[in-house]
Protein backbone atom coordinates (compact mmCIF):
# COMPACT_ATOMS: atom_id res chain seq x y z
CA UNK A 1 0.00 0.00 0.00
CA UNK A 2 1.42 3.47 -0.97
CA UNK A 3 2.89 5.56 1.88
CA UNK A 4 0.35 8.68 1.90
CA UNK A 5 -2.49 6.46 1.48
CA UNK A 6 -1.94 4.49 4.67
CA UNK A 7 -1.41 7.80 6.08
CA UNK A 8 -5.03 9.05 5.09
CA UNK A 9 -6.36 5.33 6.29
CA UNK A 10 -4.72 5.72 9.27
CA UNK A 11 -6.47 9.08 10.12
CA UNK A 12 -9.63 7.95 8.82
CA UNK A 13 -9.24 5.12 10.86
CA UNK A 14 -8.73 6.79 14.14
CA UNK A 15 -12.44 8.72 13.48
CA UNK A 16 -14.07 5.50 12.53
CA UNK A 17 -12.08 4.11 16.55
CA UNK A 18 -13.72 7.19 18.14
CA UNK A 19 -16.97 6.85 16.25
CA UNK A 20 -17.32 3.02 17.19
CA UNK A 21 -17.34 3.46 20.55
CA UNK A 22 -20.95 5.09 20.59
CA UNK A 23 -21.94 3.49 17.51
CA UNK A 24 -25.97 3.14 17.78
CA UNK A 25 -27.43 0.99 15.62
CA UNK A 26 -30.77 2.36 14.88
CA UNK A 27 -33.48 1.06 13.02
CA UNK A 28 -34.45 2.45 9.69
CA UNK A 29 -32.89 2.74 5.92
CA UNK A 30 -30.06 4.68 6.78
CA UNK A 31 -28.98 2.23 9.74
CA UNK A 32 -25.62 0.88 9.15
CA UNK A 33 -26.70 -2.45 10.51
CA UNK A 34 -29.02 -2.72 7.11
CA UNK A 35 -25.80 -2.56 5.27
CA UNK A 36 -24.59 -5.54 6.44
CA UNK A 37 -27.53 -7.42 6.78
CA UNK A 38 -28.82 -6.60 2.85
CA UNK A 39 -25.98 -7.15 1.61
CA UNK A 40 -25.09 -10.62 3.13
CA UNK A 41 -24.50 -12.94 0.22
CA UNK A 42 -24.06 -16.93 0.31
CA UNK A 43 -22.42 -19.78 -1.14
CA UNK A 44 -24.38 -22.31 -2.59
CA UNK A 45 -22.06 -24.93 -0.57
CA UNK A 46 -24.41 -25.69 2.16
CA UNK A 47 -23.53 -27.83 5.22
CA UNK A 48 -27.11 -30.12 5.83
CA UNK A 49 -25.58 -30.65 9.13
CA UNK A 50 -26.26 -27.24 10.40
CA UNK A 51 -29.67 -26.93 9.05
CA UNK A 52 -32.01 -27.92 11.30
CA UNK A 53 -35.91 -27.76 10.18
CA UNK A 54 -36.99 -27.44 6.93
CA UNK A 55 -37.36 -30.91 6.27
CA UNK A 56 -40.90 -31.19 5.71
CA UNK A 57 -41.37 -28.13 3.49
CA UNK A 58 -38.17 -29.60 1.43
CA UNK A 59 -40.40 -32.41 0.55
CA UNK A 60 -43.63 -30.22 -0.21
CA UNK A 61 -41.93 -28.10 -2.85
CA UNK A 62 -39.32 -30.48 -4.24
CA UNK A 63 -42.21 -32.36 -4.99
CA UNK A 64 -44.26 -29.38 -6.80
CA UNK A 65 -41.30 -29.50 -8.31
CA UNK A 66 -40.69 -32.47 -9.64
CA UNK A 67 -44.76 -32.28 -10.53
CA UNK A 68 -43.85 -29.27 -13.03
CA UNK A 69 -41.19 -31.21 -14.83
CA UNK A 70 -42.98 -30.91 -18.15
CA UNK A 71 -42.83 -27.26 -18.07
CA UNK A 72 -40.29 -25.45 -20.53
CA UNK A 73 -39.90 -23.51 -17.55
CA UNK A 74 -40.81 -23.64 -13.95
CA UNK A 75 -40.15 -20.31 -11.75
CA UNK A 76 -40.58 -20.60 -8.17
CA UNK A 77 -40.25 -17.71 -5.72
CA UNK A 78 -39.58 -18.26 -2.30
CA UNK A 79 -40.35 -14.93 0.10
CA UNK A 80 -40.06 -13.71 3.56
CA UNK A 81 -38.56 -11.01 5.55
CA UNK A 82 -34.61 -11.05 5.97
CA UNK A 83 -33.20 -13.39 8.02
CA UNK A 84 -35.86 -16.32 8.11
CA UNK A 85 -34.19 -18.60 5.84
CA UNK A 86 -34.81 -17.69 2.42
CA UNK A 87 -31.16 -18.43 0.97
CA UNK A 88 -30.93 -21.57 2.94
CA UNK A 89 -33.84 -22.94 1.99
CA UNK A 90 -33.47 -22.12 -1.74
CA UNK A 91 -30.16 -23.87 -1.34
CA UNK A 92 -30.91 -27.02 0.19
CA UNK A 93 -33.57 -27.66 -2.74
CA UNK A 94 -30.48 -26.39 -5.13
CA UNK A 95 -28.66 -29.27 -3.68
CA UNK A 96 -30.90 -31.77 -3.49
CA UNK A 97 -30.03 -35.25 -5.29
CA UNK A 98 -33.13 -34.83 -7.75
CA UNK A 99 -31.79 -33.18 -9.45
CA UNK A 100 -28.11 -33.87 -9.49
CA UNK A 101 -28.48 -34.78 -13.54
CA UNK A 102 -28.80 -30.50 -13.87
CA UNK A 103 -26.28 -27.72 -14.60
CA UNK A 104 -26.38 -25.87 -11.56
CA UNK A 105 -26.33 -21.84 -11.80
CA UNK A 106 -26.37 -19.57 -8.24
CA UNK A 107 -26.27 -15.52 -8.90
CA UNK A 108 -26.87 -13.58 -5.90
CA UNK A 109 -29.05 -10.76 -7.94
CA UNK A 110 -29.08 -7.81 -5.03
CA UNK A 111 -30.89 -4.79 -5.08
CA UNK A 112 -28.67 -3.27 -7.84
CA UNK A 113 -30.74 -5.13 -10.95
CA UNK A 114 -28.34 -5.41 -13.65
CA UNK A 115 -29.49 -7.95 -16.54
CA UNK A 116 -25.64 -8.19 -17.93
CA UNK A 117 -24.38 -8.94 -14.72
CA UNK A 118 -26.74 -11.84 -14.17
CA UNK A 119 -26.25 -13.18 -18.37
CA UNK A 120 -22.21 -13.03 -17.55
CA UNK A 121 -22.66 -15.07 -14.20
CA UNK A 122 -24.90 -17.55 -15.83
CA UNK A 123 -22.63 -17.90 -18.86
CA UNK A 124 -19.65 -18.11 -16.70
CA UNK A 125 -20.87 -20.62 -14.24
CA UNK A 126 -22.57 -22.88 -17.53
CA UNK A 127 -19.23 -22.36 -19.21
CA UNK A 128 -17.17 -22.97 -16.28
CA UNK A 129 -15.09 -19.77 -18.23
CA UNK A 130 -14.22 -16.41 -16.53
CA UNK A 131 -17.15 -14.08 -17.84
CA UNK A 132 -14.29 -10.93 -18.85
CA UNK A 133 -12.73 -13.83 -20.79
CA UNK A 134 -15.62 -13.93 -23.29
CA UNK A 135 -16.07 -11.44 -25.83
CA UNK A 136 -19.33 -9.40 -25.20
CA UNK A 137 -20.61 -9.43 -29.01
CA UNK A 138 -20.70 -13.14 -28.26
CA UNK A 139 -22.19 -13.32 -25.42
CA UNK A 140 -25.95 -13.65 -26.50
CA UNK A 141 -25.07 -16.28 -29.07
CA UNK A 142 -22.89 -17.82 -26.13
CA UNK A 143 -25.77 -17.69 -23.78
CA UNK A 144 -28.18 -19.50 -26.42
CA UNK A 145 -25.90 -22.30 -26.66
CA UNK A 146 -25.11 -23.08 -23.26
CA UNK A 147 -28.86 -22.82 -22.18
CA UNK A 148 -29.96 -26.70 -23.48
CA UNK A 149 -30.47 -29.67 -21.42
CA UNK A 150 -31.67 -29.20 -17.99
CA UNK A 151 -30.85 -26.31 -15.87
CA UNK A 152 -31.90 -25.48 -12.41
CA UNK A 153 -30.59 -21.60 -11.13
CA UNK A 154 -31.44 -19.90 -8.27
CA UNK A 155 -31.47 -16.17 -8.08
CA UNK A 156 -30.73 -15.41 -4.61
CA UNK A 157 -32.43 -11.79 -3.06
CA UNK A 158 -34.27 -9.96 -5.92
CA UNK A 159 -35.51 -6.75 -5.24
CA UNK A 160 -36.58 -5.67 -8.61
CA UNK A 161 -40.08 -4.58 -9.23
CA UNK A 162 -40.47 -3.51 -12.62
CA UNK A 163 -42.43 -5.61 -14.72
CA UNK A 164 -40.07 -4.90 -17.81
CA UNK A 165 -37.09 -5.88 -16.02
CA UNK A 166 -38.30 -8.98 -14.75
CA UNK A 167 -40.13 -10.15 -17.93
CA UNK A 168 -36.55 -9.68 -19.69
CA UNK A 169 -34.80 -11.45 -16.87
CA UNK A 170 -37.44 -14.58 -18.03
CA UNK A 171 -36.87 -14.05 -21.37
CA UNK A 172 -33.08 -13.92 -21.55
CA UNK A 173 -33.60 -17.56 -19.59
CA UNK A 174 -36.36 -19.01 -21.56
CA UNK A 175 -35.01 -21.50 -24.50
CA UNK A 176 -37.13 -23.58 -26.16
CA UNK A 177 -34.17 -26.80 -25.72
CA UNK A 178 -34.08 -26.59 -22.32
CA UNK A 179 -35.82 -27.25 -19.48
CA UNK A 180 -34.90 -24.69 -16.53
CA UNK A 181 -36.06 -24.56 -13.11
CA UNK A 182 -35.10 -21.37 -11.33
CA UNK A 183 -35.75 -20.57 -8.05
CA UNK A 184 -36.25 -17.38 -7.02
CA UNK A 185 -35.48 -15.72 -3.30
CA UNK A 186 -36.71 -11.99 -2.19
CA UNK A 187 -38.08 -10.20 0.85
CA UNK A 188 -40.98 -8.76 -1.31
CA UNK A 189 -44.07 -10.56 -2.12
CA UNK A 190 -44.78 -8.19 -4.59
CA UNK A 191 -41.17 -9.35 -6.76
CA UNK A 192 -42.79 -12.84 -5.96
CA UNK A 193 -45.84 -12.20 -6.99
CA UNK A 194 -44.96 -10.23 -10.60
CA UNK A 195 -41.62 -13.10 -11.27
CA UNK A 196 -43.98 -16.10 -10.91
CA UNK A 197 -45.66 -18.07 -13.72
CA UNK A 198 -46.78 -21.55 -13.09
CA UNK A 199 -46.18 -22.24 -9.33
CA UNK A 200 -47.94 -20.08 -6.78
CA UNK A 201 -45.11 -18.12 -4.42
CA UNK A 202 -44.04 -19.83 -1.52
CA UNK A 203 -44.01 -17.86 1.61
CA UNK A 204 -41.25 -19.44 3.89
CA UNK A 205 -42.40 -20.36 7.35
CA UNK A 206 -40.94 -18.73 11.08
CA UNK A 207 -39.05 -21.62 12.45
CA UNK A 208 -40.87 -22.84 15.65
CA UNK A 209 -39.55 -21.61 19.18
CA UNK A 210 -38.09 -25.41 19.41
CA UNK A 211 -36.42 -25.20 16.56
CA UNK A 212 -34.91 -21.43 16.94
CA UNK A 213 -34.18 -22.81 20.33
CA UNK A 214 -31.88 -25.69 19.00
CA UNK A 215 -30.28 -23.25 16.87
CA UNK A 216 -29.19 -21.52 19.85
CA UNK A 217 -28.04 -24.79 21.49
CA UNK A 218 -25.74 -25.72 18.37
CA UNK A 219 -24.54 -21.96 17.95
CA UNK A 220 -23.51 -21.82 21.49
CA UNK A 221 -21.87 -25.02 22.21
CA UNK A 222 -24.25 -25.52 24.98
CA UNK A 223 -24.72 -29.25 25.44
CA UNK A 224 -20.68 -28.67 26.83
CA UNK A 225 -22.15 -26.50 29.43
CA UNK A 226 -21.79 -27.40 33.52
CA UNK A 227 -24.33 -25.04 33.72
CA UNK A 228 -27.06 -25.79 31.21
CA UNK A 229 -29.94 -26.56 33.70
CA UNK A 230 -29.78 -23.29 34.71
CA UNK A 231 -29.96 -21.68 31.50
CA UNK A 232 -32.59 -24.07 29.78
CA UNK A 233 -35.40 -21.55 30.72
CA UNK A 234 -33.62 -18.60 30.09
CA UNK A 235 -32.50 -19.95 26.71
CA UNK A 236 -35.89 -20.92 25.71
CA UNK A 237 -37.40 -17.34 26.57
CA UNK A 238 -34.08 -16.21 24.18
CA UNK A 239 -35.25 -18.41 21.80
CA UNK A 240 -39.15 -17.12 21.68
CA UNK A 241 -37.79 -13.17 21.35
CA UNK A 242 -36.23 -14.56 17.65
CA UNK A 243 -39.79 -15.04 16.70
CA UNK A 244 -38.57 -17.99 14.08
CA UNK A 245 -35.92 -16.02 12.83
CA UNK A 246 -32.85 -18.18 12.33
CA UNK A 247 -30.92 -15.33 11.72
CA UNK A 248 -31.59 -13.53 14.76
CA UNK A 249 -31.41 -17.23 16.84
CA UNK A 250 -27.95 -17.98 14.92
CA UNK A 251 -26.14 -14.89 15.82
CA UNK A 252 -27.27 -14.58 19.45
CA UNK A 253 -26.18 -18.40 20.04
CA UNK A 254 -22.71 -17.11 18.72
CA UNK A 255 -22.93 -14.32 21.21
CA UNK A 256 -24.34 -16.27 24.10
CA UNK A 257 -21.38 -19.20 23.72
CA UNK A 258 -19.57 -16.97 25.96
CA UNK A 259 -21.63 -15.19 28.50
CA UNK A 260 -22.17 -16.17 32.19
CA UNK A 261 -25.94 -17.09 33.38
CA UNK A 262 -26.30 -13.29 34.57
CA UNK A 263 -25.41 -12.37 31.28
CA UNK A 264 -27.93 -14.43 29.22
CA UNK A 265 -30.68 -13.14 32.11
CA UNK A 266 -30.08 -9.24 30.83
CA UNK A 267 -30.09 -10.58 27.19
CA UNK A 268 -33.58 -12.21 28.24
CA UNK A 269 -34.58 -9.26 29.84
CA UNK A 270 -32.86 -6.46 27.59
CA UNK A 271 -35.21 -2.97 26.71
CA UNK A 272 -33.94 -3.59 23.25
CA UNK A 273 -36.63 -6.37 22.67
CA UNK A 274 -39.52 -3.75 23.35
CA UNK A 275 -38.55 -1.08 21.70
CA UNK A 276 -40.46 0.63 18.80
CA UNK A 277 -41.22 -1.49 15.75
CA UNK A 278 -38.98 -0.74 12.79
CA UNK A 279 -40.30 1.10 9.97
CA UNK A 280 -37.97 -1.00 7.83
CA UNK A 281 -40.58 -3.30 6.84
CA UNK A 282 -38.40 -6.18 5.77
CA UNK A 283 -37.08 -6.24 8.81
CA UNK A 284 -38.39 -6.47 11.59
CA UNK A 285 -37.53 -4.96 15.20
CA UNK A 286 -36.75 -8.30 16.44
CA UNK A 287 -34.84 -9.18 13.78
CA UNK A 288 -32.90 -6.14 14.39
CA UNK A 289 -33.03 -6.04 18.14
CA UNK A 290 -31.44 -9.19 18.22
CA UNK A 291 -28.48 -8.00 15.84
CA UNK A 292 -28.02 -5.19 18.23
CA UNK A 293 -27.47 -7.46 20.84
CA UNK A 294 -24.79 -8.74 19.85
CA UNK A 295 -23.25 -5.73 18.27
CA UNK A 296 -23.28 -4.53 21.92
CA UNK A 297 -21.63 -8.15 23.48
CA UNK A 298 -18.93 -7.66 20.46
CA UNK A 299 -15.39 -7.88 21.68
CA UNK A 300 -13.92 -4.17 22.04
CA UNK A 301 -10.96 -5.05 19.77
CA UNK A 302 -13.48 -6.68 17.34
CA UNK A 303 -15.80 -3.90 17.21
CA UNK A 304 -13.38 -1.67 14.96
CA UNK A 305 -12.35 -4.18 12.72
CA UNK A 306 -16.35 -4.49 12.01
CA UNK A 307 -17.47 -1.18 11.62
CA UNK A 308 -14.19 -0.28 9.24
CA UNK A 309 -16.45 -2.98 7.05
CA UNK A 310 -18.74 0.16 6.83
CA UNK A 311 -16.57 1.52 4.10
CA UNK A 312 -17.66 -1.06 1.76
CA UNK A 313 -20.41 -0.36 -0.08
CA UNK A 314 -23.50 -2.68 -0.81
CA UNK A 315 -22.99 -6.03 -2.22
CA UNK A 316 -18.71 -5.75 -2.08
CA UNK A 317 -17.08 -8.66 -2.15
CA UNK A 318 -13.80 -8.81 0.72
CA UNK A 319 -11.23 -10.96 0.17
CA UNK A 320 -10.29 -12.11 3.57
CA UNK A 321 -6.33 -11.61 3.84
CA UNK A 322 -7.05 -8.18 1.73
CA UNK A 323 -9.43 -7.29 4.73
CA UNK A 324 -7.18 -8.63 7.81
CA UNK A 325 -4.03 -6.69 6.27
CA UNK A 326 -6.27 -3.45 6.29
CA UNK A 327 -6.91 -4.46 9.64
CA UNK A 328 -3.47 -4.98 10.66
CA UNK A 329 -2.33 -1.60 8.50
CA UNK A 330 -5.05 0.55 10.58
CA UNK A 331 -3.61 -0.76 13.88
CA UNK A 332 -6.89 -2.38 14.37
CA UNK A 333 -5.16 -5.70 15.13
CA UNK A 334 -3.16 -5.65 18.56
CA UNK A 335 -0.52 -8.49 18.56
CA UNK A 336 -1.05 -10.90 21.64
CA UNK A 337 1.54 -12.97 23.04
CA UNK A 338 -0.79 -16.31 21.93
CA UNK A 339 -1.57 -14.63 18.57
CA UNK A 340 0.47 -13.69 15.66
CA UNK A 341 -1.77 -10.58 13.78
CA UNK A 342 -2.37 -12.85 10.99
CA UNK A 343 -3.74 -15.36 13.16
CA UNK A 344 -5.81 -13.01 15.20
CA UNK A 345 -7.23 -11.59 12.31
CA UNK A 346 -8.30 -15.17 11.40
CA UNK A 347 -9.68 -15.16 14.45
CA UNK A 348 -11.95 -12.25 13.81
CA UNK A 349 -12.94 -13.24 10.68
CA UNK A 350 -14.12 -16.63 12.06
CA UNK A 351 -16.43 -14.33 14.69
CA UNK A 352 -18.05 -12.31 12.44
CA UNK A 353 -19.08 -15.51 10.10
CA UNK A 354 -20.02 -17.26 13.88
CA UNK A 355 -22.23 -14.00 14.38
CA UNK A 356 -23.82 -14.36 10.76
CA UNK A 357 -22.54 -10.98 10.13
CA UNK A 358 -20.28 -11.79 7.54
CA UNK A 359 -20.89 -15.03 4.90
CA UNK A 360 -19.10 -16.99 2.56
CA UNK A 361 -19.27 -15.35 -1.03
CA UNK A 362 -19.71 -17.62 -4.12
CA UNK A 363 -17.19 -19.52 -5.23
CA UNK A 364 -15.17 -18.08 -7.42
CA UNK A 365 -12.35 -18.82 -10.48
CA UNK A 366 -9.71 -17.62 -8.01
CA UNK A 367 -10.27 -20.94 -6.20
CA UNK A 368 -7.73 -20.22 -4.05
CA UNK A 369 -8.57 -16.69 -2.55
CA UNK A 370 -11.34 -16.69 0.40
CA UNK A 371 -14.24 -14.14 -0.61
CA UNK A 372 -16.43 -13.21 2.26
CA UNK A 373 -19.38 -10.71 1.52
CA UNK A 374 -20.73 -8.55 3.81
N1 LIG B 1 -33.09 -23.98 9.30
C1 LIG B 1 -31.96 -23.40 9.71
N2 LIG B 1 -31.19 -23.96 10.65
C2 LIG B 1 -30.06 -23.37 11.06
N3 LIG B 1 -29.60 -22.20 10.60
C3 LIG B 1 -30.33 -21.58 9.66
C4 LIG B 1 -31.54 -22.14 9.16
N4 LIG B 1 -32.06 -21.30 8.21
C5 LIG B 1 -31.19 -20.28 8.13
N5 LIG B 1 -30.16 -20.44 8.97
C6 LIG B 1 -29.04 -19.51 9.18
O1 LIG B 1 -29.60 -18.22 9.45
C7 LIG B 1 -28.90 -17.19 8.77
C8 LIG B 1 -29.88 -16.44 7.88
O2 LIG B 1 -30.38 -17.32 6.88
P1 LIG B 1 -30.54 -16.88 5.36
O3 LIG B 1 -30.93 -18.08 4.60
O4 LIG B 1 -29.32 -16.14 4.90
O5 LIG B 1 -31.76 -15.86 5.48
P2 LIG B 1 -32.46 -14.94 4.36
O6 LIG B 1 -31.96 -15.39 3.02
O7 LIG B 1 -33.92 -15.14 4.55
O8 LIG B 1 -32.06 -13.53 4.69
C9 LIG B 1 -27.78 -17.86 8.02
O9 LIG B 1 -26.58 -17.71 8.75
C10 LIG B 1 -28.18 -19.33 7.95
O10 LIG B 1 -27.05 -20.17 7.96
MG1 LIG C 1 -30.88 -14.33 1.55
Amino acid sequence: MHNNKNIDMRKESDDIKGQQQNINLMAGPSCSELEFVDAREASPDVVEELIIGRTAEKGKIIASLLDGMSEKIIILPIYGIGGIGKTTFARLIYNDPNFKCYSHVWVHVSQIFDLNKIREYVISQLSGKESQAIERQIIHSCLTELLSGKILVDLDDLWEEDQFHLQELKDMLYHADSSIIILVTTRSERVARRICTNLQPYKILPLTNDICWDIIKQRSSFESRNDKRQLMDIGREIAKKCRGVALAAQSLGFTLRSMNIDQWIKVKESGIWNEPISDYASLPNHVLASLKLSYSHMDASLKPCFTFCAIFPKGHKIVKDDLIYQWISLDFIKPSNMLSNLQLGEKYIGQLLGLSFFQHSVPTFKANLHILQL
